[in-house]
């Protein structure tokens, strides 16, 4: 463990829920269930949240301001995850109306929406290329930007010091197909600050909530691919660089946006980082938890046996490393799914990437998850 998860204890509720409930039955809708349940667990009496927790493990969601004013999907979330990250609150373009303003409004009601409901709390994110207020451009200059980051991410995180589980401090800062020798984006913030935004980000997040875990998280990373390998490499060679410096990064955020049919998701290479990363002393967050079910089949059964399988091989893979503390969904229910406007299937079927459907009923999805983290080492 690195001194700086010592000093930031990983705390969680180790729930001890009601046993799993077998299903019994002889109908062929009872073997049906069964298939889809091989483990015998029951959304009702025994949440994901639950299951996780007694291996150690926190499972947890995004969601959105909007989405929880719809009682039912507040319940659904409150009920199975025991952390909620807000997708969009606490972003730039949401927390910063003006150079001179913050509006914490959004983020302040998710916050009390956690302590009602015995939840941990979860920042996204502090530095990201995307979702700039639409001033960002034509204020920030390369004299004003050290200034105006070091402000947000103060002011940011001292409002919430002491209450975040962790933060995604550094969101999506490499992308080797932007050629640069050391694998970083050609963001704003690089353009503007150049490779130290990062150590910078990380020292002063640090500064204002020493409690708090501060992660770096990246997407495609999950796949054996030129690509994933590439970008993995990048990422060791920087957490190595900025760790011997002692700058306090704590974990990595693994995304995990997986996108069905593709051959090469957590191959041995992936598994090969994940051990690295772990030798390194850091935890790994899966923080955005989905399938992207554009290339699976359009028949319901077929689509979704397809899609358990997936999150089945990529949990028992990454959860079979004792580095991997928390598993965050990016969303409960596929009635909020951002894949569906960001990835729609040609067939134009709705996608079902979740562990709820559009009716907020349990999919496989959510067996999968379950008999995952049933099977899972504990931490
Ligand atoms: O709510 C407004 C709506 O009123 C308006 O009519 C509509 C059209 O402009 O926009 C709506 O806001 C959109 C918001 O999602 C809610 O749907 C924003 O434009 C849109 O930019 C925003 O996209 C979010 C995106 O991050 C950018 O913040 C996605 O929902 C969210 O899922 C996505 O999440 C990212 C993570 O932060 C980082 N990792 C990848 C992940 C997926 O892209």
């Amino acid at each position: 463990m690195t001194e700086g998860l010592n000093r930031r204890k990983f705390l969680h509720t180790a729930g001890v829920g009601a046993g799993a409930c077998l299903v019994l039955g002889t109908s062929a809708f009872a073997a049906g269930a069964r298939s889809m349940n091989p483990g015998g667990f029951d959304p009702g009496t025994t949440p994901l949240k639950t299951i996780a927790a007694r291996k150690g493990l926190l499972y947890g969601t995004e969601s959105t301001y909007g989405e929880l004013q719809d009682a039912a999907y507040a319940d659904l979330v409150s009920s199975q995850c025991g952390l909620l990250v807000p997708g969009l609150a606490l972003k730039w373009d949401a927390l910063r109306p003006t150079p001179e303003t913050y509006d914490f409004s959004k983020g302040d009601w998710m916050l009390n929406f956690t302590r009602q409901r015995d939840m941990k709390y979860r920042g996204h994110a502090l530095v990201w290329f995307a979702a700039l207020p639409k001033w960002f451009n034509g204020y920030a200059t390369p004299q004003n930007a050290k200034q105006l980051l070091l402000a947000h991410i103060n002011t940011v995180v001292l409002h919430y010091a002491g209450k975040m589980q962790s933060w995604d401090v550094i969101n999506e800062a490499l992308e080797p197909n932007d050629k640069r020798p050391d694998g970083l984006r050609n963001s704003p913030w690089l353009q503007l600050l150049g490779p130290d935004y990062i150590e910078m980000a990380f020292r002063a997040a640090s500064e204002a909530d020493p409690h708090a875990i501060l992660v770096w998280n990246e997407n495609f990373i999950e796949e054996d691919t030129a690509a994933g390998i590439a970008k993995r490499a990048f990422f060791v060679q920087h957490l190595k660089r900025l760790l011997g410096k002692g700058v306090p990064i704590h974990a990595i955020g693994i995304q995990s946006h997986l996108i069905g049919g593709n051959p090469n998701i957590a191959g041995p290479q992936f598994q090969q980082f994940i051990d690295q990363v772990s030798d390194m002393g850091l935890k790994i967050l899966i923080t955005e938890l989905d399938v992207k079910d554009f290339k699976l089949p359009n028949d319901i059964t077929a689509r979704d046996t397809a899609i358990a399988g997936i999150y089945t091989q990529y949990l028992n893979t990454v959860l079979a490393r004792k580095a991997v503390v928390a598993v965050l969904s990016w969303g409960m229910s596929d009635k909020y799914t951002w894949i569906e406007k960001a990835y729609p299937r040609p067939d134009g079927a709705p996608v079902r990437p979740l562990a709820f459907d559009a009716n907020m009923n349990p999919s496989r999805t959510w067996y999968a998850l379950a008999k995952a983290f049933d099977s899972a080492p504990s931490r």
